[in-house]
C-alpha cells in the first residue's frame, strides 16, 4: 500500500495547509455521527402572510396572490411583503400595490403603511392606513392620503386579488400623481403651520 500523499490545497496559495487523508475521514467520521446523532428537526412551515393577517383579525384579500417573500417581527409587528412586482387590484376602487408593502400591524389594524395606494377620482392617493372594527361591523377603513377615512365592505377582500401589471408608464403616472399629492398636502402643511404661527405670535 502506498504511503497517505498529503492533499494539498492549492486555489489558496497563501492559505495552503496539508491534510493527512486519514484526519479528514476522522473528522467526517466525526460530522457524520454528531449530524446522525442530533434529532432532524421536523420542520413546520412558516406561517404564510395571510395566516398572519389572519390571526390580526384582518381579511387575506388586502394582499395580492403574487407575494414572493416576507418578513414580519412579531414583537413589534413591522412586516414587508415583496410582491413579484407592482401592480393594480380592483376592489371598489383601483388599488395599486408597489413590489414592496412595508407597515406595522396590530389587532385589527395596519398602521405606517407604505407601497399601496387608491384611486379617487383619477389621482392616486396614498393609503396610510387600514383598520376595521372590533367585534367586525363587517366594514373597513382606509385612511386615504391621510385626509380621507373611505369605507368599504369587508366582503370585497374575502380572497387575496389578482393584481395586474399596468407597465412602466402607468406605474410613472401613479408616482407622479403620488408625488403631486405629497407636495400639496405638504404645502397644505406649511400653510397651516404658518398660520399657527401667526396665531401665535398675534
Ligand atoms: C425578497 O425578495 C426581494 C425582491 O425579490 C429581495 O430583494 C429580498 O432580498 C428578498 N428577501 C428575502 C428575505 O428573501
Ligand atoms: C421596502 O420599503 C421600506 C420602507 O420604505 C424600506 O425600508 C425597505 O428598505 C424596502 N425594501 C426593499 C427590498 O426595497
Amino acid at each position: 500500500m502506498p504511503p497517505p500523499t498529503p492533499q494539498t490545497f492549492p486555489r489558496f496559495p497563501s492559505l495552503s495547509f496539508t491534510f493527512p487523508p486519514f484526519l479528514l475521514s476522522l473528522s467526517l467520521l466525526l460530522l457524520l455521527t454528531l449530524s446522525s446523532s442530533t434529532p432532524t428537526p421536523t420542520p413546520t412551515p412558516p406561517p404564510s402572510f395571510y395566516s398572519i393577517l389572519r390571526s390580526h383579525g384582518l381579511p387575506i384579500g388586502l394582499i395580492p396572490k403574487s407575494i414572493t417573500n416576507f418578513t414580519m417581527d412579531p414583537t413589534t409587528g413591522r412586516f414587508e411583503v415583496h410582491l413579484d412586482r407592482a401592480c393594480n387590484a380592483k376592489f371598489e376602487n383601483q388599488v395599486h400595490y408597489d413590489f414592496n408593502v412595508t407597515g406595522t400591524l396590530s389587532f385589527g389594524q395596519i398602521g405606517e403603511l407604505f407601497g399601496v395606494s387608491a384611486q379617487e377620482l383619477f389621482l392616486w392617493f396614498p393609503v396610510k392606513n387600514i383598520r376595521v372594527d372590533v367585534p367586525s361591523s363587517g366594514l373597513i377603513y382606509f385612511d386615504v392620503g391621510g385626509v380621507v377615512s373611505k369605507q368599504f365592505s369587508l366582503s370585497l377582500f374575502e380572497t387575496p386579488p389578482d393584481c395586474v401589471d399596468v407597465g412602466p408608464t402607468e406605474d410613472a403616472r401613479i408616482l407622479d400623481s403620488l408625488l403631486e399629492i405629497e407636495s400639496q398636502s405638504g404645502k397644505l402643511k406649511r400653510v397651516l403651520d404658518e398660520r399657527d404661527v401667526l396665531r401665535a405670535v398675534s
